[in-house]
């Protein structure tokens, strides 16, 4: 199989994409971003990594940081981590308050805002929020072999200053006994974990710890690494993971800055970057990048 050429194809494809999607904007750091971009990388386990396009571009990682943030909690607390949020997809929009108000204050699972909120939450406590950065962007860069990659500041700021929902989602977990600290730390330190820029290149090889195979870096335990593809799953793509599973059928998770990490287990991690969003704000051309890689490669989860 010669992957470089499918990445190839599928960039050029990409390029002439007439429907791109539409920017994020309600973090108005993010609106500015090209909408032309388009990146993709492969990395396999022993660190080859295969690109195309904009793939060594930087890019806002937003929500695909809460799979690096979930590895850092079930890490350090374990199963009792599920006391604060639950493991079922929502079939809402990311930012929903809904079902919170319904389910007194435990969100639904680790990958919508409430439940990544929760998350970093509960390995804040006892810790400077600067100290569990710290620790994020190591465990980041141990992942991906790569020292170069950091949060950028104005993007944190910017959602800080239009991060009115995130905070209403804190402040109603905080009622409900479910918060450690106060919503203004909590949502500040996962401002900022959503602000680690990453380009497809480190994101895909920051990503094969969860694909493992041969040489692929060990960070967390092989039961772990399965239970967050499975999350990953059905819950990565917010109301559309159903539809990601049907289309690409791999594990994948989303971020509004148009960023995917997709997992082919044992095989490979994936990232493509597209800023351009879908009606679900997930990226546009990056979904249908990875449908085309998985129907070229074969790679599938289910056979
Ligand atoms: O909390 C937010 O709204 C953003 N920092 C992250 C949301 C996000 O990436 C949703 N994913 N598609």
């Amino acid at each position: 199989m010669d992957l470089q050429s499918i990445l190839n194809d599928i960039a050029a494809e990409m390029a002439a994409a007439p429907d791109r999607g539409k920017v994020a904007d309600y973090i108005p750091e993010l609106a500015s971003v090209d909408a032309k971009r388009f990146g993709i990388a492969v990395a396999l386990p022993d660190g080859r990594c295969m690109t195309a396009g904009d793939a060594e571009v930087a890019f806002s990682i937003q929500s695909v940081s809460k799979v690096f943030t979930l590895a850092l909690a079930l890490g350090r607390l374990g199963d009792q981590l599920w006391a604060r949020v639950g493991r079922e997809p929502s079939g809402l929009p990311f930012n929903s308050i809904l079902q919170l108000e319904q389910e007194n204050g435990i969100p639904r699972n680790p990958f919508i805002n409430a439940g990544a909120l929760a998350v970093t939450d509960a390995i804040l406590a006892g810790h400077q929020p600067k100290e569990l950065l710290g620790e994020l962007l190591r465990f980041v860069q141990t992942s991906a072999e790569d020292a170069d990659i950091h949060i950028n500041e104005a993007v944190a700021q910017s959602e800080t200053e239009h991060g009115d929902r995130n905070m209403a989602l804190a402040h109603f977990m905080a009622a409900h006994g479910n918060l450690s600290n106060r919503p203004e730390l909590t949502c500040g330190t996962y401002f900022h974990q959503c602000a680690i820029e990453m380009t497809c290149r480190q994101l895909a090889m920051a990503g094969r710890f969860l694909a493992g195979g041969h040489g692929a870096p060990h960070m967390i335990s092989p039961q772990r690494v399965r239970r967050i593809n499975a999350l990953m799953l059905t819950c990565g793509h917010y109301d559309a993971s159903g539809d990601f599973a049907y289309r690409v059928g791999l594990p994948g998770k989303s971020g509004v800055g148009g960023g995917i990490l997709v997992i082919a287990p044992g095989r490979a991690s994936i990232a493509v970057w597209s800023p351009g969003l879908n009606r679900h704000g997930n990226s546009q051309l990056g979904t249908l990048a990875v449908e085309r890689l998985a129907q070229a490669t074969g790679w599938s989860i289910f056979g």
